[in-house]
């Protein structure tokens, strides 16, 4: 299914690769899936892509990123006309293209934050690697050999995913906590928190790392009220593992699935596999146990 589905720009850590694996050990049927760290919300796509949930909840502590989707999803016309005319803004600079972007950045940390702005700003930096500074400031440099991605192409994408998702969908730029706290069991949580280390987000003071006793604590909240979640938390390449492990006492199960060869590995003339860590919550565990053929007789069954 992976080549189908639709995204809209690169985003550093997104789940596109790997959402076919992940989508495995959820259910078929969901009420409402919540992402409270939704990134480009890669996750939500390709489970209205299976057409398997009511309804979603995106949430993201970047505005500017949540602003970015619901604007994909509500006004897709909008999106694509304004983008238009920033990614071909660039061509009036001639060799000095480069320049455009940081005039684009400055706009933006002046304030004018506008969807277009932000996903040029994505589709032309490194890696789609989303930096801000100390002040809050969009730091990261342009990818000085690619234009972004042309507005006939994002179009299709953009089109195709709010086909999928509008009038489906709640959006808001809060702490994952405020997100959990009202989470309800017959929910599905799905969690993707920033690498440990990583602080990318911003928030009101600029920076939001995730520390790792707090969002324990925050699993074992949904334990105790009975909501079904699913947790991507680091991982292996090679010889070297990534992060804590999330503790036992949580009950969770914890699979390993494989993300391919490492672009670090490579440049690096190795030929290691990264492996993403999966912990998934105990009530959802017996689902993806069972055989096949179980399976195909309660989908027969519903
Ligand atoms: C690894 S990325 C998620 C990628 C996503 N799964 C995708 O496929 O695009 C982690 C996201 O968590 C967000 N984030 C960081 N701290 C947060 C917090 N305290 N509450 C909510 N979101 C946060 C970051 O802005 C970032 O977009």
């Amino acid at each position: 299914m992976n080549g189908k589905i639709p995204h809209i720009v690169q985003y550093q850590g997104s789940k596109r690769i790997l959402a076919p694996q992940i989508l495995q050990y959820m259910p078929q049927k969901i009420n409402r899936l919540i992402e409270p760290f939704s990134g480009m919300a890669a996750i939500s796509i390709a489970t209205a892509y299976e057409n398997r949930a009511n309804c979603f909840w995106i949430n993201d502590l970047n505005e500017p990123l949540v602003n970015l989707l619901k604007e994909a999803i509500e006004n897709p016309k909008r999106l694509v006309e304004d983008y238009s005319v920033v990614w071909n803004e660039q061509f009036s600079y001639g060799e000095n293209h480069v320049q455009h972007f940081y005039d684009v950045r400055e706009r933006f940390n002046n304030g004018d934050e506008k969807p277009a702005n932000m996903l040029y700003l994505l589709a032309r930096c490194v890696k789609g690697a989303v930096r801000y500074g100390k002040t809050g400031n969009f730091n990261q440099s342009p990818d000085k050999r690619r234009h972004g991605t042309n507005p006939k192409t994002l179009e299709k994408n953009v089109y195709a995913i709010s086909y999928l998702l509008n009038g489906k969908t709640v959006f808001s730029a809060v702490d994952y906590h405020d997100v959990l706290e009202m989470a309800k069991p017959g929910d599905l949580v799905y969690m993707d928190p920033p690498y440990q280390g990583v602080t990318n987000a911003r928030d009101s003071r600029y920076f939001a790392g995730v520390p790792f006793g707090e969002f324990v604590q925050t699993i074992e909240m949904l334990n105790q009220k009975g909501v079904d979640y699913l947790i991507s938390y680091d991982g292996t390449c090679g010889e070297k593992n990534y992060g804590e492990e999330l503790p036992k006492s949580l009950n969770c199960k914890k699979v390993m699935l494989n993300a391919g060869v490492s672009s670090q590995a490579l440049l690096l003339g190795e030929k290691a596999i990264t492996f993403e860590a999966l912990y998934v919550s105990k009530e959802l565990v017996p689902i993806f146990d069972m055989q096949p053929q179980q399976l195909s007789f309660l989908e027969a069954m519903a």
